[in-house]
């Protein structure tokens, strides 16, 4: 008895794991975006000191028109970066090292997990109508 309950509890807790690692939780990516919302609009389509982040998942590296990027961020666009989950893990993570020379401050100072919840928060937002 006392062993499958210690089974099942096994079970649950690897279930409540894989899901924490696979995919974020958005509501919380909401609120984590407070850190992100100085740089970035994501309500409407308008620069700030950032560009605009609406439908950022899917979206190649460097191309929003009226936005003036470094231009390390318009090489790395142009040599195909597009704005996955993983490529997009990796520069929330450390900007610096994923696209060297990019005008971004800030310092990724991210837990995996809030990474992810960013992520998945992101992923809701649509791009602007063209
Ligand atoms: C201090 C201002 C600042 C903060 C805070 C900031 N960013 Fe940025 N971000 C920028 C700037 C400036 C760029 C343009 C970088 C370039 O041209 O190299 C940028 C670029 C980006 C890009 C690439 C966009 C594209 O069109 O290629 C993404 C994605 C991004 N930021 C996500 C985030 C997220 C998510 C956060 C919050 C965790 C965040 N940023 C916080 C200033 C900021």
């Amino acid at each position: 008895m006392t062993r499958k309950l210690g089974l099942l509890t096994g079970i649950c807790l690897l279930l409540s794991m894989s899901t924490l690692w696979a995919d974020g939780d958005p509501e919380r990516g909401e609120r984590a975006f407070s850190k992100c919302s100085a740089c970035h609009s994501i309500e409407n389509p308008r620069t700030r000191m950032g560009p605009h982040l609406m439908g950022v998942v899917g979206r190649p590296a460097g191309s929003v028109v009226d936005y003036n990027y470094s231009q390390a961020m318009k090489d790395a666009g142009a040599g195909g970066l597009v704005w996955n989950d993983e490529k997009l893990h990796a520069f929330l993570s450390s900007p610096k090292k994923t696209v060297p020379g990019t005008s971004m401050r800030f310092f990724g100072l991210w837990s995996d997990s809030e990474i992810d919840d960013l992520i998945a928060y992101l992923k809701t937002v649509p791009l602007p109508p063209q």
